[in-house]
């Protein structure tokens, strides 16, 4: 129950600890250690430390340590999930998917870390460029800071931990404060593998404490972190000169043109909008339907939402659960009134029910209302009327954010036009922003952050090109 920082290759005890409960049952699920400035010091002291051992392992080296997390996570495949259910209080079914998901990140690191290469430059196009040979390495960058969040606590930490390995970089890990314990079973897996001690550091505790000393520390060559855009923009203020990369939030939404498949675009919003009980960076939080499409669409919308298993996170029927704390319910309902209060009208959900908020549907929702025009990171979805797919693309880009968008179209030109104008990250064409496979490139524009992911895009922003020539003449 109670856990100890791993700093240097040690389990590191510390002062002070914070009782974690079950954001689902309230049950006391283990005690966290809130490290110290010095600990967090002891930390970068020690990732910078085995950075020189980083950097003499050979790739092959280097992706034999992920192939050995690999096998590891998948003898504990039950175990991570289990782990995930209790501190998040996400479904079983989801939790599982969720490691299966970082076995394949991990498989991802490990490939890439044998493909990390440069390229031939020719300098002879050049006039003043003739009888030179150039070409570009990478290297790694040595101490990156990761910062994760709460809703995904083991792929989300695999995305920074993995390409950092792979790219012969050392980690000094802060998990989110509500999910900590995956993060510990990280440590205890590595442990077992032969990444050099000292290459993966995990802090825990929140605040001055931890992220700020790491987002300061001159030690610290890179901070990743997924969050908050508040917290992001912070961390940017504070980094210096040192490489961020920010995956933030978004209010994703997704047009439905005419002549598709409602009963198709009714299951995969079911999925977009109320898996993880919507805390989900892409989650479908904006529907756009042609006007005629929208009476049928929300009765089989409401429909699909009530056949929903709502309860116990342990338990493998569960569909839906509590979100990540009763605050956060309480906001999500306050966003809901709000938005009636605004115009809205509810057509399902909305309240707490058995400790567990309801899935939601909103239609006709004001366009500055929060639940339209900010991270609403819960269960709620809202469904307006568009009158054509060009009004539909205006509405998804009058936004702050730009992460993912879907559109579902029959007509090759809509589609082409919308991939073309939607100013996002990515574009999901007869499918829901929420899609992600793990090796393809996610990031946002706008206030979504910058920088990507997925395991060849992330390496490249963790490490630094190096030209070299040879002079011939
Ligand atoms: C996120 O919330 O940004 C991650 C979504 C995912 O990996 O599916």
């Amino acid at each position: 129950m109670k856990k100890k920082l791993y700093i240097g290759g040690q389990w590191r005890e510390t002062e002070d600890y914070t009782e974690l409960f079950s954001p689902y049952s309230n049950e006391k699920i283990g005690e966290v250690p809130k490290a110290s400035v010095q600990d967090v010091e002891a930390a970068i002291e020690a990732a910078s430390g085995a950075s020189e051992a980083m950097e003499a392992l050979t790739a092959y080296e280097r992706a034999a340590i992920l192939d050995q997390l690999v096998s590891l996570f998948i003898e504990h495949k039950e175990q991570a999930a289990r782990i995930i259910a209790l501190e998040s209080a996400k479904p079983m079914k989801y939790a599982l998917g969720e490691i299966e998901r970082t076995i394949e990140t991990y498989k991802f690191a490990a490939e890439e870390a044998k493909r990390l290469s440069g390229e031939m430059i020719p300098m002879d196009a050049a006039k003043g460029g003739s009888n030179r040979l150039a070409y570009t390495l990478r290297e790694p960058l040595g101490v990156v800071a990761a910062i994760t969040p709460f809703n995904f606590p083991q792929n989300l930490v695999a995305h920074k931990v993995g390409p950092a390995i792979a790219a012969g970089n050392t980690v000094v890990l802060k998990p989110a404060s509500q999910t900590p314990l995956s993060a510990f079973l990280l440590a205890e897996l590595l442990d077992q593998t032969d990444l050099p001690k000292g290459a993966f550091n995990l802090v825990t505790g929140s605040g001055r404490s931890v992220g700020d000393v790491l987002v300061e520390s001159d030690k610290v060559k890179m901070v990743t972190f997924t969050g908050s855009p508040t917290v992001g923009k912070g961390i940017r203020d504070k980094a210096g000169l040192k490489k961020v990369a920010l995956e933030l939030g978004s209010n994703a939404g997704m047009i439905v043109d005419e002549v598709v498949d409602i009963d198709l675009v009714v299951e995969k919003a079911i999925t977009g909008a109320f898996s993880n009980q919507g805390q989900v960076c892409i989650s479908l939080q904006r529907i756009y339907i042609m006007e005629n499409l929208m009476e049928d669409f929300l009765s089989r919308f409401k429909a699909a939402a009530g056949k929903l298993r709502i309860g116990d996170p342990l338990d493998p029927k569960t569909d839906l659960s509590a979100m990540i704390s009763k605050e956060e319910q309480e906001r999500a309902a306050n966003w809901v009134q709000e938005a009636v209060a605004e115009g809205a009208t509810l057509v399902a959900g909305g309240t707490v029910q058995d400790g567990v908020f309801q899935p939601t549907i909103l239609s006709n929702a004001a366009t500055d209302s929060k639940v339209s025009c900010q991270e609403v990171f819960a269960p709620i979805v809202i469904v307006n009327p568009i009158q054509s797919v060009a009004q539909g693309i205006d509405e998804i880009n009058n936004s702050d954010f730009g992460l993912q968008a879907g559109i579902f179209t029959n007509d090759i030109k809509t589609a082409f036009n919308a991939s073309k104008k939607l100013q996002v990250g990515g574009v999901l064409i007869n499918d829901i922003p929420t899609f992600r496979v793990d090796q393809m490139p996610y990031g946002g524009v706008k206030e979504s952050g910058n920088g990507k992911e997925g395991l060849k895009y992330a390496i490249e922003e963790m490490t630094e090109m190096k030209l070299v020539i040879w002079n011939q003449s």
